[in-house]
């Protein structure tokens, strides 16, 4: 049977497994897909292993840089992220390294909660790695402008240089930043310590801003439940993103997209 897994460290928390077993019931393929805990001194060696006779990864933190340097060919969506979250093996023996994280968030917005991109004002909260890989799936939806708004301008200035040519992104300051927005897309870690990153609450428009964080918990995150205090229109964590980037790497892998909307509610009611 074909192998798959996610690499990660820590792991036991993964729900790709879960995901990707219920993406193969569903669509009646014969694959196994497994969480490895890869060491954190040698995930080159761990990966190498298991594509002896592996098939496909995924890879979740801290490895998404180092499976970039591990792949033999990138995907220029992986290319720019500067990241690989998929490891797919090429019938050569190559490793093709992609990224589909940002393919998930704009799935999840424009087909999930029925957010048309084109032409909208969006406000990109961070430039790590979580948010420098949606940014250019996020251009390719032909907005009006992206801002990139972080902690240390510096990076975020760094982010907005390296895809100038693919659209109208700028950099910010967390608060420079005034006017009302389309959509507020959280990047940044910040909900992991519940702080939330400080930006104006005058840049949502009651009833009208959407705000996505790409975090997720049992609870609301720290910056959804501000932004509801506030007025938004919709409030999306990133669990609908964890699964159609997981979905996105079913198709890579396995030529089927599967259809994530019972996989979403089973991890929903699980998380219940
Ligand atoms: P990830 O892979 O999750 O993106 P990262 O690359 O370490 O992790 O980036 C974390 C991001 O969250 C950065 O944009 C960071 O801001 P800095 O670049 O200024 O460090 C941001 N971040 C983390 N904690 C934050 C907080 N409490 N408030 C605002 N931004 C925060």
């Amino acid at each position: 049977m074909d192998r798959y897994c996610v690499f990660g460290n820590p792991i036991g928390h993964s729900k790709s497994p879960l995901i990707h077993r219920l993406f193969a019931e569903q669509t009646g393929q014969a694959l196994t897909y497994d969480a490895v805990l890869a060491p954190l001194d040698d995930f080159p060696g761990c990966a190498r292993a298991f594509f002896a006779t592996g098939r496909g990864g995924n890879v979740t933190v801290p490895f998404k840089e180092q499976a970039f340097e591990l792949a033999d060919q990138l995907s220029a969506r992986a290319e720019r992220a500067g990241a690989v979250n998929t490891l797919k093996k090429l019938d050569d023996g190559r490793l093709l390294g992609d990224n589909t994280d940002g393919a998930g968030l704009v799935r999840d917005l424009t087909r999930n909660a029925g957010l048309a991109l084109a032409g909208k004002r969006i406000l990109l909260l961070g430039a790590g790695g979580a948010a420098r890989g949606v940014i250019e799936p996020l251009l390719a939806e032909k907005p009006a402008a992206l801002v990139i708004a972080n902690r240390t301008l510096e990076k975020a200035e760094n982010l907005a240089r390296l895809f100038a040519e693919l659209g109208p992104v700028s950099a910010s300051g967390f608060d420079w930043l005034e006017e009302p927005v389309d959509l507020i897309v959280n990047g940044t870690s910040a909900s992991l310590a519940g702080d939330l990153p400080p930006i104006s609450p005058r840049l949502i428009q009651p009833g009208h801003t959407f705000c996505y964080d790409m975090m997720y918990g049992k609870e609301p995150t720290a910056f959804n439940r501000w932004a509801a205090s506030h007025g938004a229109a919709r409030t999306l964590d990133g669990l609908g993103m964890l699964v159609e980037q997981a979905a996105e790497a079913f198709l890579l892998w396995r030529g089927v997209l599967p259809d994530s909307a019972p996989v979403l509610a089973e991890l929903r009611r699980q998380l219940a």
